[in-house]
């Protein structure tokens, strides 16, 4: 763990995009259920970048590790199984793609189950470095609007700007249980609560890069507010 240290000045190598344009990297952090990957979605859009969701990424892992019947909570199994692991997102206008070893995982990792092992499994340090290396590659090639909890705090110190994006946890809670019934899911409004605030805890309470405004973002409230 002593060797996971912030990338300091990384992100001023290589300031230009091919074709001369400005590089820049939006980082938009916040707990679960904020609003997000919405805004960030919509900000790539209207901008011409690209949107780089960082939690699918725990996600694919989370989910290799249950159908293998792991502990995602376990460090020595999930380093044993990230030897052995090829991870793969696909930036494409449409929409990411998402790959562990060949395998398309886009749609399963949207799961409760998948959502509670993800947040175990990376509050792990071999599964940070392994997702972070992966994160930095991809910003050190392109414009990118990253999502996630600790863009703006470790991935990406010098990010051009910063997000934190949040809200309460009854709306946040709301929010996606109408997502899941929009989907046609089964599920009752305080399970997703209570699941909701169990991630919360892990993701703010875990010892390497927690979810954490970075003290140069800009904080968005979105509880009661539009997407717009
Ligand atoms: O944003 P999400 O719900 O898809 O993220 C799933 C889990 O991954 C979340 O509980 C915390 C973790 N995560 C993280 O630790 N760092 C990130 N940059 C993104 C997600």
């Amino acid at each position: 763990m002593g060797h996971f240290q912030p990338c300091k000045g990384r992100n001023s190598e290589s300031p230009r995009e091919h074709g001369g344009r400005k590089r820049l990297r939006i980082a938009i952090d916040g707990p679960a259920g904020a609003g997000k990957s919405t805004v960030a979605r919509k900000v790539a859009d209207i901008l011409g970048y690209t949107y780089l969701d960082t939690g699918a990424m725990y996600r694919a892992l989370a989910l290799k590790a249950l159908r293998q019947g792991l502990n995602p909570a376990d460090e020595a199994e999930i380093q044993q199984m990230l030897a052995a692991t090829d991870l793969d997102v696909e930036l494409a206008p449409d929409g990411q793609r998402t790959f562990v070893d060949g395998i398309e995982f886009t749609q399963d990792i949207r799961t409760p189950a998948v959502s509670q092992a993800a947040s175990d499994i990376s509050a792990l340090s071999v599964c940070r470095h392994f997702c972070v290396d992966l994160q930095r590659a991809l910003a050190d090639r392109q414009s990118l609007v990253l999502d996630g909890r600790d863009i703006g705090t470790y991935v990406l110190p010098q990010a051009t700007v910063k997000f934190f994006v949040t809200a309460s946890l009854e709306i946040r809670a709301r929010r996606r249980y109408e997502e899941m019934l929009q989907k046609g899911e089964n599920g009752n409004y305080e399970d997703v609560l209570l699941d909701m605030q169990q991630r919360d805890y892990n993701d703010s309470n875990r010892a390497l890069a927690p979810t954490k405004q970075a003290e140069d973002a800009i904080l968005i409230d979105t509880s009661g507010r539009p997407v717009d």
